[in-house]
This record gives structure tokens, C-alpha cells and sequence, in this order.
């Protein structure tokens, strides 16, 4: 009897410790994803600005067809986070958004309708999965002036940038953005 009861309050307490050490986990992972989308963001940015600026629209394409994936990449290989671009109106055929980024992507939408500003929209859950809990985390990235001359209206899109897109990209959805809208989320996870 004693010793059951023993067990009982060991199993709480670890129980209990679980819990606590989940909910850190999910609050330490998501200031890290944060960081992470920052950072991603500033040397992104950074790279497509003086690439439109030295070689304009047509060159900085490269930029985000190659260089993008391989900062995402080098990103991931010193955080263990997988890392991704996704929109419902995707370019690149694979940046098709799962269930949870799409959830995630309407909420986002509806906090930015609601008067959150666009640059600060993001949030992360942690989610249950066959394979055991994840860590999920998605940002808004919103449409900017620079954007504009690879995803804003047609008329806004060069007749080079044109052809260069329906070559590299013949099924691209992601133009006829304005500037303030969601272009897409970066998608962070890993396993917990
Ligand atoms: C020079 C042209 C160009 C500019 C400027 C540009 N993009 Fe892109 N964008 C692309 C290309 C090309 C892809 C597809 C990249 C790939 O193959 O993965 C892309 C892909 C994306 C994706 C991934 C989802 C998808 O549609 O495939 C997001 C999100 C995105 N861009 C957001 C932005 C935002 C936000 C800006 C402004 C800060 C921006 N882009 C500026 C050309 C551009």
C-alpha cells in the first residue's frame, strides 16, 4: 500500500515535471524560431535589395529561387529547425502551405484585418502527431514596395520578369499582391 502510493506520487511528479518542461520547450523554442525568421529575413532582404539594385528584377530572380533555399537551409543546419516559404498562391511548385499552415496563414490574416501590423504577425502552437509532439511556428511575410516588381499586379511585373517567370515557373500563382497583404508564411518546425 505504501509503495503504491509511493509510485502514484512518483508518477505525478514526473507527470507534473513533463508538463512544466513542455510548456518551456515550447516557449524557448518559440523565442528561437523567432531569431531564426529574423535573421532569415534580414539576410534575405539585404541580398534581394542590392541584387535588384545592381542587376534589377530580372537578375534578383535568382535571388530568391536559389539563394533563398540555401540561407533557409544553412538556417536549419545550425538550429535543427526545418525551414520553409509557403503560400496558398504559390511560385515555387513545392511551397504548397500543409493543413496547419493554412490554419495558421487564416489566422494570421484575420489578426491583420483586425489592425495587427503586418511585419509583427506570427505565432506557434505545439502539436500532437503519430510520430509524437511538434513544434510548429509560422510568420507572416508581408508584401513590401521591393516585392512588388516580382509579385505585384501585372502591369507592375517587366515584360523580361514576365518571360523569365512563365519560363522557370509556367504554374505561378504568386503575383497581384499590394503592398501590406500577406505574400506568404515562413514555416518553422521540429520535433519536440
Ligand atoms: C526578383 C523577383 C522577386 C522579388 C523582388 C521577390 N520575390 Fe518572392 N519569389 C520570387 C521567386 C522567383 C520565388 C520562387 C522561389 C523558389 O523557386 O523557391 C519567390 C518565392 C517567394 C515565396 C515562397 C512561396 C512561393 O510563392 O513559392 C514567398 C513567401 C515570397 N517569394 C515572398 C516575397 C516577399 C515578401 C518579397 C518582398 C520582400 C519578395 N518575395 C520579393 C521572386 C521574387
Amino acid at each position: 500500500m505504501k509503495h503504491a502510493l509511493k509510485i502514484t506520487l512518483l508518477a505525478s511528479l514526473f507527470v507534473g515535471c513533463a508538463g512544466a518542461a513542455n510548456a518551456d520547450d515550447q516557449t524557448t523554442l518559440n523565442d528561437a524560431a523567432r531569431q531564426t525568421a529574423g535573421g532569415l529575413l534580414k539576410t534575405l532582404g539585404g541580398e534581394l535589395k542590392a541584387a535588384l539594385a545592381s542587376g534589377g528584377a530580372v537578375e534578383a530572380i535568382s535571388v530568391c529561387k536559389e539563394k533563398a533555399p540555401r540561407i533557409a537551409a544553412e538556417a536549419a543546419r545550425k538550429t535543427g529547425f526545418a525551414i520553409k516559404r509557403v503560400s496558398p498562391k504559390n511560385r515555387n511548385p513545392k511551397g504548397v502551405p500543409d493543413a496547419w499552415e493554412s490554419a495558421a496563414l487564416a489566422s494570421l490574416e484575420a489578426r491583420l484585418a483586425a489592425g495587427e501590423k503586418p511585419e509583427t504577425l506570427d505565432m506557434s502552437a505545439v502539436v500532437d502527431t503519430p510520430e509524437g509532439k511538434v513544434f510548429r511556428y509560422a510568420k507572416a511575410l508581408p508584401t513590401q514596395p521591393l516585392c512588388l516588381s516580382c509579385h505585384g499586379t501585372p502591369d507592375q511585373l517587366s515584360p523580361e520578369v514576365k518571360a523569365k517567370l512563365s519560363t522557370e515557373y509556367p504554374d505561378d500563382k504568386a503575383v497581384g499582391y499590394s503592398v501590406g497583404m500577406i505574400r506568404g508564411v515562413l514555416s518553422i518546425k521540429k520535433a519536440m
